[in-house]
């Protein structure tokens, strides 16, 4: 008997070395002590043993038994132990290593691009950023404009009218009486914001929109004084090539009035579709700022002069970037300002 526990001791002990996975543990456990285990089947056998040879079994017995399982536990603490370090070898973290960032980066819409560029040219003149209201009063925006009421270019712009008297501005010029009402000649001022016309979406029109006045009030100002201004910024935007003409125009609110154009940024200047053959393309409108205007604000146009112009932020951006329908501007898709 003394044999068979020391061989079952050996096997046992040789398959606890050799083992690689803890659930063998459990077919150990069963094949020693479970119901028709090796060990079992020993003590099943005590019954026909004499008193003292079967203390002596029992003694050895147990001794054997309490040797493997402590022998057993062992090996389990140790699956456990690996089976953490296996995890914790798999859930490592490098915490030195570059992030990727789950976030894609956004940048400026094409037209904040347009607008910066403009504003940067001004500001570089000297010019300052002048912010007037959406809402305004029928007086700023036509009236002391040298749009009298029953002036017939009112009906250039159709308007959103809020009541008689207050409307939302159909272009920024009503700055240039807020600034001539607020601020004391010589200064330059630059006015952005958004601008409303009763219009129906379609692709060169849109009910709101952005535009830029320029507004410079000083002593003895000349077209001359007018040109370098624009051509300075157009420059900033379009490149250093590109050239500009004036062309008579009409504005109640200047006098010479003009339009801007510049040589076609498509073709150059030779003639293409863009620019209809003429190797130009109209750009904004300006002008020398009609006495009127300033003698409603109170200046003296003996002893002062202005000059002005209002352009279209999105139509700059438009002959910039060369898109062809100003919706993709204000719709905001990404898939359109990812291009940018
Ligand atoms: N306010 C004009 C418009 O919206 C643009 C404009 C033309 C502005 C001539 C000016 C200017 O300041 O001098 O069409």
């Amino acid at each position: 008997m003394e044999n068979e526990l020391q061989r079952i001791r050996e096997e046992a002990q040789k398959k606890l070395a050799a083992m690689q996975e803890e659930c063998d543990l459990n077919a150990l456990q069963q094949q020693l002590f479970g119901k028709a285990g090796e060990l079992t089947a020993i003590l099943r056998t005590m019954g026909k043993l004499g008193k003292e040879e079967r203390a002596q079994l029992g003694a050895n017995v147990n001794k054997l038994k309490q040797e493997l399982e402590a022998a057993m536990e062992e090996r389990r603490a140790e699956f456990k132990r690996r089976a953490q370090e296996l995890r914790f070898e798999k859930e490592a973290l490098d915490v030195t290593e570059a992030g990727v960032s789950p976030v894609a980066m956004g940048h400026l819409h094409p037209m904040t691009k347009t607008y910066r560029t403009i504003r940067d040219a001004l500001i570089g003149m000297g010019f300052q950023v002048f912010d007037g209201p959406e809402i305004e009063l029928d007086d700023n925006n036509f009236t002391l404009l040298n749009l009298p009421l029953d002036h017939p270019a009112r009906d250039m712009q159709d308007t959103f009218y809020i009541n008689d008297k207050v409307l939302l501005r159909t272009h920024t010029s009503p700055c240039e009486i807020r600034a001539l009402q607020n601020f004391k000649p010589p200064f330059r001022f630059l006015m952005p914001g958004r601008v409303f016309r009763v219009d129906e979406v379609d692709a060169s029109h849109s009910p709101v929109f952005m535009q830029i006045e320029g507004f410079v009030v000083d002593k003895n100002l000349n077209l001359a004084n007018l040109k370098g201004t624009l051509d300075a910024f157009i420059r900033a935007v379009f490149g250093e090539n590109v050239k500009t003409r004036l062309r008579p125009s009409y504005f109640p609110f200047t006098e010479p009035s003009a339009e801007l154009d510049m040589s076609c940024t498509i073709c150059g200047g030779k003639g293409c579709r863009v620019c209809k053959g003429t190797g130009w393309i109209e750009i904004l409108g300006c002008g020398m700022t009609n006495p009127h205007e300033l003698e409603n604000c109170g200046l003296d146009p003996k002893e002062w002069s202005a000059f002005a112009f209002g352009v279209g932020v999105d139509r700059v951006t438009s002959l910039k970037y060369g898109i062809s329908d100003i919706r993709y501007e204000y719709e905001n898709d990404a898939r359109f300002l990812t291009q940018f």
